[in-house]
């Protein structure tokens, strides 16, 4: 991935509006507020690309952006507590499982972890449910910058301990700073 490859393509609010599976893409996924927004613009070294913002819930769609010619990245809306209606939180939520269990072109899911929370149960539901589908995960830990070395290392901990149980996790943990820019060239790299 290259800083400035990237262009909004579509979002989607149903299994039926996803674009046609022609090229392979990975896609972020966390609880909400996590930062996978924040973590897309970072990538893509543009600002505005994916809305943030503090409201848990901001991303209700499935959010298309091309990385270059032959690849999508793939914003999806937060897991757990969310500002919205229950009956549409529901909704997307269905929707978000959906995606991450049925999208044959789903190279690698990118599952975002806070750097102050480590995992929780609703991650390990969603990590659960990749194994079953068998797609690849692998963890970011984000906002880094808001936990001293020695608390982040802790947390590093916990979260290793709770992969070795997912068969599906690629071992390598991502630690970034969407604010600071830690972590973005290695993940640039990975994806
Ligand atoms: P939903 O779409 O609601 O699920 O949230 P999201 O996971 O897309 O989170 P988003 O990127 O909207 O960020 C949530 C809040 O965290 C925003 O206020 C961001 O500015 C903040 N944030 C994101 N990444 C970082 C980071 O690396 N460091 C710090 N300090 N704040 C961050
Ligand atoms: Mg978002």
């Amino acid at each position: 991935l290259f800083a400035g490859d990237t262009e909004f393509v579509k979002g989607v609010v149903a299994m039926s509006g996803l674009p046609a599976p022609d090229r392979l893409e990975v896609c972020f996924a966390g609880r909400s507020n996590v930062g996978k927004s924040s973590l897309i613009n970072a990538l893509t070294g543009r600002k505005g690309l994916a809305r943030a913002s503090n409201t848990p819930g901001r991303t209700q769609e499935i959010n298309f952006f091309t990385a270059g010619e032959a690849h999508y990245l793939v914003d999806l809306p937060g897991y757990g507590f969310a500002h919205a209606p229950v009956a549409v939180v529901e909704k997307w939520q269905r929707l978000l499982r959906q995606y991450l269990s049925g999208r044959q072109t789903l190279r690698r899911a990118f599952v975002l972890i806070d750097a102050r929370h480590g995992v929780k149960s609703v991650d390990d539901e969603i990590l659960s449910l990749l194994d079953s589908a068998a797609v690849t995960f692998q963890v970011v830990l984000t906002k880094a910058d808001k936990v001293k070395e020695k608390e982040r290392a802790k947390v590093l901990d916990q979260v290793r301990s709770a992969l070795a149980k997912h068969p599906a996790a690629f071992p390598e943990i991502v630690v970034t700073s969407s604010e600071k820019g830690w972590g973005i060239p290695t993940l640039r790299a990975i994806i």
